[in-house]
C-alpha cells in the first residue's frame, strides 16, 4: 500500500461511515426507534453497526489469512508460518466482541483442532479442538445476527451467544449464565479491544477468566509506537472525528502494553504483522500464555 494511502486511511473509513448516516436514520425511523435516533451515543452505535455491515466483510477478506494462521498456531513474531509454531485454538473459548459472527466460519473450520503439520482435523474425528465457545456481544442487533451466523455454520451445539458486554460475563443477574474465573482455555480478540469500555479493568477481568496455561489470541489495531511525535500527534488528531463516527472504537488504545501489564504471563509473542512502519492504523498480532 502506498504511503499516501496509509496516511489518509482513517479519513477513508470516516468518509465511508458518513455515507451510512442516511441508511442508519432510515432504519431507525422505519423501526420507530426515536430514542436511539435522538440519543448521540445510541445513534453513534447504530451508525457503527450499519457501517460495519459494509466494511466488516471487506476487512475480513483482507485479514483472513492472518487470523486463520493465528488461530491455527502458525504466527510467530508477527510472521505467518506454514507449520504450527505455537498453540492453536482449543478447549473452552471466549470470543470477545464477536460482532455479527464474521469469524464464526473460521472458528467452525478450526473447531476440530490442528495437527502438527498445520492441517485442520475434522470435528467429527477430533480428540482435541474446541469444546465450547462463548461469543460475547452486547449490541442486540449484532448478537441476533451472530446467533443466525452460528446456526448457518453449524456451530450451534458448541457456540453460546452471550448478549452482554464483557464487563458482565461473570454476573449471573445480567444474562442467563456465568463464566467462572479460571475456566477459559483460549480468549480470542479480533479487532475489539479498541471498542470495549475501561480497557485496563476489563482486560484484567478477562485475564482472571483464563486458566493458568491458557492462551489469549490477539489481532488488534493500536496506538502508534513507531515514527516521531508528528505521527503520534496526527493519529491523536484523527481520533477526534473517529470517536464520533466509529462507535466506541478508539485509534489510540495501547492494547499491547495493557495486555502485557495485566498480570503474569509465561510467554508473550506480540508483534506487528508485516507492516511498512507508516501505518496510522497499525496492528499487533500474536498470543500470550498465562
Ligand atoms: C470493530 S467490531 C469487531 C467485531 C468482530 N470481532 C469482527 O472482527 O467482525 C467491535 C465489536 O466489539 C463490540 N463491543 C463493544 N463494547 C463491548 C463490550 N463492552 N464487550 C464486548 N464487546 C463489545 C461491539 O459491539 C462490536 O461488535
Amino acid at each position: 500500500m502506498s504511503r499516501l494511502y496509509l496516511l489518509i486511511e482513517p479519513w477513508i473509513y470516516m468518509c465511508m461511515a458518513i455515507t451510512h448516516i442516511p441508511a442508519t436514520i432510515r432504519v431507525l425511523v422505519v423501526a420507530k426507534d426515536y430514542g436511539t435516533l435522538f440519543s448521540p451515543s445510541g445513534f453513534r452505535e447504530a451508525l457503527f453497526g450499519t457501517f460495519w455491515a459494509t466494511i466488516g466483510p471487506q476487512l475480513k477478506a483482507i485479514n483472513e489469512e492472518r487470523v486463520v494462521a493465528l488461530l491455527e498456531g502458525r504466527i510467530k513474531d508477527g510472521h505467518i508460518h506454514d507449520k504450527v509454531v505455537s498453540a492453536s485454538i482449543h478447549g473452552t473459548v471466549l470470543e470477545v466482541g464477536a460482532g455479527s459472527g464474521m469469524w464464526a466460519d473460521v472458528l467452525a473450520r478450526c473447531s476440530g483442532g490442528v495437527d502438527a503439520a498445520g492441517s485442520l482435523r475434522s470435528r467429527k474425528n477430533a480428540s482435541s479442538g474446541i469444546s465450547k465457545i462463548y461469543g460475547v456481544e452486547p449490541n442486540p442487533i449484532s448478537a441476533k445476527a451472530l446467533q443466525k451466523r452460528v446456526n448457518e455454520v453449524g456451530l450451534q451445539d458448541v457456540y453460546q451467544v452471550v448478549p452482554v458486554g464483557i464487563e458482565y460475563v461473570d454476573d449471573p443477574t445480567a444474562w442467563n449464565g456465568k463464566i467462572e474465573p479460571g475456566s477459559i482455555d483460549c480468549i480470542v480478540g479480533i479487532l475489539c479491544m479498541c471498542s470495549i469500555p475501561e480497557p485496563e479493568k476489563n482486560i484484567q477481568l478477562l485475564y482472571k477468566l483464563l486458566k493458568p496455561g491458557g492462551h489469549w489470541f490477539v489481532y488488534e489495531h493500536v496506538k502508534i509506537s513507531h515514527g516521531g511525535p508528528l505521527m503520534r500527534f496526527y493519529q491523536w488528531f484523527c481520533n477526534i472525528p473517529w470517536s464520533f463516527l466509529m462507535g466506541s472504537c478508539s485509534l489510540c488504545r495501547e492494547t499491547g502494553e495493557t495486555l502485557r501489564a495485566t498480570g503474569v504471563w509465561q510467554e508473550i509473542d506480540l508483534a506487528p504483522p508485516d507492516q511498512t512502519g507508516h501505518e496510522i492504523i497499525p496492528h499487533i498480532i500474536g498470543t500470550l500464555k498465562k
